[in-house]
């Protein structure tokens, strides 16, 4: 658990945890419930997208409240929220891919912006107390050699992906300020660890290096990303629900910056594979060089900071999918394929 020195204030009791199934949203899930965060309800709304899985959180399935459903279904989510409630929401729910987006960014502007709409119109007409937006440090687009990014760093988003999330950003901080709506909105880096999404760098290369399978690096392989355990963005979370502040936006970040072709090396060397594996193959475009983020103002704030070091991260990480296979390749099976194919064979 990431370190949080001042007292929870906020007391929240029937939680709504959209895209709970996912890869974060998940994580939090077997947290709070594991952990008894809230006295009264979990209840998880995911669509079971390709990228969600019951699996994920069914150790739990007994302790909570799961419905299959879209967060674009406007009368579901009302249904939801007064059945059962709902005090919070905590909401992960979203395409999350960039390359997907790319290859096909419709489905992107759905969920991300009108989706997120949805929810955030059905949760103020029905009073929500704290509605805590989920969002990712993409939307500020890419940084130079030097600097990171802060909360007032300038929205430039460039992929699809990124644009959708600056957007449902915006209405979020929009339906804050015009109606004092009690809104959160979070930033975070790239997250790794556990149950994600085999499409993501660090998956996709343990998953082809146990294969034997080239390790497609997009580039030049010099990009840099700033890794984050989900352990501890979900840690920042929790404080966040605490005792954040409404209105406000808070970066998260790990700390951790690396370059796509260290951590490439890094887990070829821990699973004894060859270099030769790695695949420089043609960059993604818009592909952002570098991110980096400032998270001064929830340290300062809420006395949180990162616990997991990287190396160790990394490493638990890919024990976890060599212990997993079957869980990999199930997930893998079906439109897995056909999107593997269209987005690496044409390289
Ligand atoms: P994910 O793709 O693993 O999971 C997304 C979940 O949302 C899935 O369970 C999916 O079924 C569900 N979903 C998709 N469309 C839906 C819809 N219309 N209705 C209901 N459920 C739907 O994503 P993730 O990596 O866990 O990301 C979760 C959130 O965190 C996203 O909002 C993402 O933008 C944000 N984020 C991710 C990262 C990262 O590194 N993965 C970093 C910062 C922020
Ligand atoms: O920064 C937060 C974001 O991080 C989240 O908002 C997104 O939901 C999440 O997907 C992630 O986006 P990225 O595009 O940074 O993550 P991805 O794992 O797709 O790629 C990480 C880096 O690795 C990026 O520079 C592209 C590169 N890459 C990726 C893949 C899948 C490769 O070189 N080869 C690959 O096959």
């Amino acid at each position: 658990m990431s370190i949080h020195s001042k007292t929870p204030t906020r007391k929240l009791t029937n939680v709504l945890v959209t895209g709970g199934a996912g890869f974060i949203g998940s994580a939090f899930v077997r947290a709070a419930v594991g952990e008894h965060w809230f006295p009264g309800k979990v209840v998880v709304l995911d669509a079971l997208t390709y990228a969600g899985n019951f699996e994920n959180i069914a150790d739990f399935a007994d302790a909570l409240t799961f419905i299959h459903g879209d967060i674009c279904d406007a009368d579901m989510v009302e249904k939801t929220i007064s059945t059962h409630q709902i005090d919070t929401v905590v909401h992960f729910a979203a395409e999350s891919h960039v390359d997907r987006s790319i290859l096909g960014p419709m489905v992107f502007t759905r969920t991300n912006v009108l989706g997120t709409h949805t929810l955030l119109e059905m949760s103020r007409r029905l009073g929500v107390r704290l509605f805590l937006h989920i969002s990712t440090d993409e939307v500020y687009g890419s940084l130079g050699e030097e600097g990171s990014f802060t909360e007032l760093s300038p929205l430039n988003p460039t992929s699809p992906y990124a644009a959708s999330k600056a957007a449902a950003d915006l209405m979020v901080l929009a339906y804050a300020r015009t109606y004092g709506f009690p809104a959160i909105v979070t930033r975070c880096s790239n997250n790794y660890g556990p149950y994600q999404f085999p499409e993501k760098l660090i998956p996709l290369m343990i998953i082809h290096a146990l294969r034997g399978m080239e390790l497609p690096v997009y580039g030049d392989g010099m990009n840099i990303r700033d890794w984050i355990h989900t352990r501890d963005h979900v840690g920042a979370l929790r404080c966040i629900l605490s005792s954040g502040r409404e209105g406000e936006i808070y970066n998260i970040g790990g700390g951790n910056q690396r370059r796509n072709i260290d951590i490439v090396r890094a887990i070829l060397r821990y699973l004894g594979k060859p270099e030769s594996l790695v695949r420089f193959v043609s960059d993604r475009p818009g592909h952002d060089r570098r991110y980096a983020v400032d998270s001064a103002k929830l340290a300062s704030e809420l006395g949180w900071r990162p616990v997991v070091p990287f190396e160790e991260g990394l490493r638990e990480t890919i024990e976890w999918y060599v212990r997993n296979e079957p869980w990999w390749r199930r997930v893998m099976d079906g439109e897995y394929q056909e999107y593997y194919t269209r987005q690496y064979l044409k390289r």
